[in-house]
């Protein structure tokens, strides 16, 4: 109950989908070797929030890309933006000016980790609770 199963060889590289969890969006984004990359190359200091968010990782963990992600490629957050609940722009919309998302309601800007960047939301988007089930399923919840 409160789980579902989603296939991400549904989702090439380069691209994301939003999906539906206990009411609310998820993302799920294939990054390229470019967003990995730009997302492990920030130093924690420039995060605004430091924190991980991630609920499969103890709390309170640092917000380095690796904290963020079970598997480098597949990035997987709740998808409200943590000022006021709107669901942020992304990829084939508009990735702000970090290449992650961002939420038109008030100008935050996410980056490649999800991680706030600019503008008023006060911490990065949270990571589910999740896991790989096999190579290409993954059960959130
Ligand atoms: Fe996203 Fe305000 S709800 S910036």
């Amino acid at each position: 109950l409160g789980s579902i199963r989603v296939d991400v060889s549904l989702v090439p590289v380069g691209s994301e989908i939003t999906v539906m969890w206990r009411g609310g969006p998820v993302f799920i984004r294939h990054r390229t070797e470019e967003e990995i990359a730009e997302a492990r190359s920030v130093e924690l200091n420039a995060l605004p929030d430091e924190d991980a968010r991630n609920d499969n990782l103890p709390a309170g963990i640092p917000a380095v890309d690796a904290n963020r992600v079970l598997r480098p490629e597949y990035l997987i957050v709740k998808g409200n933006c943590t000022h006021l609940g709107c669901v942020p722009l992304g990829l084939g919309a508009n990735t702000g000016d970090y290449d992650g998302w961002y939420c038109p309601c008030h100008g935050s800007h996410y980056d490649t980790s999800a991680r706030i960047r600019r503008g008023p939301a006060p911490e990065n988007l949270p990571v589910p609770d999740y896991y790989f089930e096999s190579e290409n399923t993954v059960k959130i919840g």
